[in-house]
């Protein structure tokens, strides 16, 4: 089965060629960052408007790296959210179009569905159920995984994801955007130690995480340098922050890995998936924990981490091999909880109602 996969949910434009044998084809990936740039984030209409302006030319890319025809595609699989309304638009009606004019079957896929299923393409080994840390820009969970649109949450951020933190620590530290990638080239020549940074919500129980204490605590510390920062104290800060990251994240892990055992005592793996899961520190010190409790981490290489089709083709190939079809009608999300019975998390919005120490 050779399926094309769409994705631009936010502000990449990529198609990909996947085969249900687990071969990518061609994966094409188109950043919009210099057209953002500017304004210091992401403007909708921009992504948006970008997304109609160059996904012909990038479908087109990757069908001739792929030394591909339309005629050979056996499905096409666009995301359907969650992102920005606009920009899900434009790639899942055009996922509809190629998938009509074909008369090939259509998976509108949930993107987090498309980071939670990666690491499957990645390694054929990986077997239902797994424990999945999601973290990216957006989102920041724990859930279990246990199948194909079988998602189960056990816990989440109370307010910024992992990504977002990255991201606004490093604009605070003047580092630019995406803040991850930079502030993991700043840390590398830094001192993680020098800098005290809170671990919010240690010692609690469950596996939610905040981070907003944790950037307000780095704004603070910045502010006290008043005369800016020069390159090695910028360096201690980024090495600061991403340790405290890391230990929040092993920390939080630890519960939700003892959580995962008692659900499915047979489980073997923790996978980690999301832009995040780029981290090389994170990676590092995740494969340790899981050593420590008898699993394996998995986690895919760097390009099927960061936003991309290839994981929005595999979730489709996914779907499509269990009969799950969508049709015309798909509607685009800009909110779709993969687990969707999941109650908000414990205290969100309400400082001080955390729940007891554990
Ligand atoms: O999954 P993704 O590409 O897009 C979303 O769906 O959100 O994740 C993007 C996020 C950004 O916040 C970016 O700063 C972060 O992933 N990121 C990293 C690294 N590479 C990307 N964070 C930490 N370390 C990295 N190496
Ligand atoms: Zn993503």
């Amino acid at each position: 089965m050779l399926v094309l996969g769409i994705e631009t949910s936010c502000d990449e434009t990529a198609a990909a060629l996947v085969t249900d044998g687990r071969e990518i084809r061609a994966n094409v990936v188109l950043s919009q960052l210099d057209e953002h740039a500017p304004y210091g984030g992401i403007v909708p209409e921009i992504a948006a408007r970008s997304h109609i302006e160059h996904l012909d030319g990038v479908i087109g890319r990757a069908m001739s790296e792929a030394g591909a025809e339309f005629a050979d595609l056996d499905g096409v699989a666009a995301t359907a959210g969650p992102g920005l309304i606009g920009a899900v638009m434009v790639g899942l009606m055009t996922g509809k179009a190629v998938a009509t004019v074909q008369d090939v079957p259509l998976a509108a896929v949930n993107h987090l569905e498309g980071h939670a299923l990666s690491a499957r393409l990645s390694d054929a080994d990986l077997c239902f159920p797994y424990l999945l840390l999601l973290v990216s820009g957006g989102h920041c969970q724990f859930l279990t995984v246990d199948g194909v649109a079988r998602y189960r949450r056990l816990g989440t951020t109370i307010d910024d994801a992992a990504g977002e933190a990255f991201d606004k620590a490093a604009k605070l530290l003047g580092l630019g955007y995406p803040g991850g990638p930079a502030i993991e080239r700043a840390a590398e020549d830094g001192d993680g130690a020098r800098f005290d940074l809170p671990r919010p919500l240690k010692g609690r129980k469950g596996c939610d995480f905040s981070f907003s204490g944790l950037k307000t605590a780095l704004l603070h510390k910045v502010r006290a340098f008043e005369d800016g920062l020069d390159d090695a104290t910028r360096a201690d800060f980024a090495a600061s922050f991403q340790q405290a990251v890391a230990d929040v994240v092993v920390e939080r892990g630890l519960n939700a890995i003892r959580q995962f055992m008692v659900a499915h005592p047979g489980g073997c793996s923790l996978v980690v998936a999301g832009g995040v899961a780029a981290n090389s520190l994170l990676r590092q010190r995740l494969k340790t924990l899981a050593a420590e409790n008898g699993l394996t981490l998995v986690a895919p290489p760097l390009a099927l981490c960061t936003d991309n089709a290839a994981m929005i083709a595999w979730a489709g190939i996914e779907r499509l091999g269990l009969g799950l079809r969508d049709g015309l009608d798909a509607a685009p999300r800009a909110r779709w909880p993969l687990d969707g019975s999941a109650p908000p998390p414990p205290g969100a919005g309400r400082p001080g109602k955390l729940g007891p120490k554990a």
